[in-house]
């Protein structure tokens, strides 16, 4: 399985969303948008109506991580302003599932370090699955954190239980863990201060390409 790589915006200038455009043209293949409402984690960024401002200006997926207290009250937002992944943390109920599928979204649900595995399997085995698996690979809140190697556990774990899902890692990933998470099972690589801060983002992303061993 290919890795799709994900800059996080969460490391770009904020007033600056033309990077959301450069980091595509350094060969990204997702934009990852790190949705804070400063309750659910102690941090507060952007909303809809930041996404609704670069969806007008791409047709780039964008990977939305909802850390929100009541995810519920985003769907339609974030539908409307042209999301294309609604990812949730676990702590939510099924119709949310239903509802993000209603609104043209792909579901997928966050499981922080300290979320055991098994919280996610009913979501993964009902009638109504979520299509991608995030494993936290930091606790949410901040970019520039350091990778938790005893998370490729539960991505081992999952890639051994559902060889089509999406199994997503986020945070303290570059050339020198990707690999790690990649030989585990993921293909979903979301990359923030490794990819923004290096001095040529596409080289960078080229090299994160190249450290995955197949
Ligand atoms: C952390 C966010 C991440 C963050 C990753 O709460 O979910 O997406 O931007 O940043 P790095 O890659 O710097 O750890
Ligand atoms: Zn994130």
């Amino acid at each position: 399985m290919g890795v799709k790589i994900a800059p996080s915006m969460l490391s770009s200038d904020f007033s600056n969303l033309s990077e959301a455009k450069f980091m595509l043209d350094c060969g990204a293949d997702w934009l990852h948008m790190d949705i804070m409402d400063g309750h659910f984690v102690p941090n507060l960024t952007i909303g809809a109506p930041v996404i609704e401002s670069l969806r007008k200006h791409t047709k780039a997926y964008l990977d939305c991580h909802l850390m929100v207290t009541n995810p519920i009250d985003y769907v339609e937002p974030m539908g409307k302003a042209g999301a294309s992944g609604f990812t949730f943390h676990v702590e939510v109920s099924k119709e949310l599932i239903v509802r993000i599928k209603s609104k043209g979204m792909r579901p997928g649900v966050v499981l922080k370090p300290g979320t055991p595995i098994e919280e996610v399997y009913p979501l993964i085995d009902s009638e109504n699955p979520v299509e991608m698996v995030l494993v936290m690979t930091v606790e949410p809140v901040f970019g520039g954190q350091k990778f938790i190697p005893e998370m490729m556990d539960k991505v081992r774990a999952l890639r051994k239980k559902c060889r089509s899902l999406d199994i997503e890692v986020d945070g303290g990933l570059g050339p020198s863990t990707i690999d790690m998470a990649a030989s585990a099972g993921a293909n979903c690589i979301v990359a923030g201060s490794s990819v923004f801060g290096a001095p040529e983002p596409a080289a960078l992303i080229s090299l994160m390409r190249k450290s995955v061993s197949e």
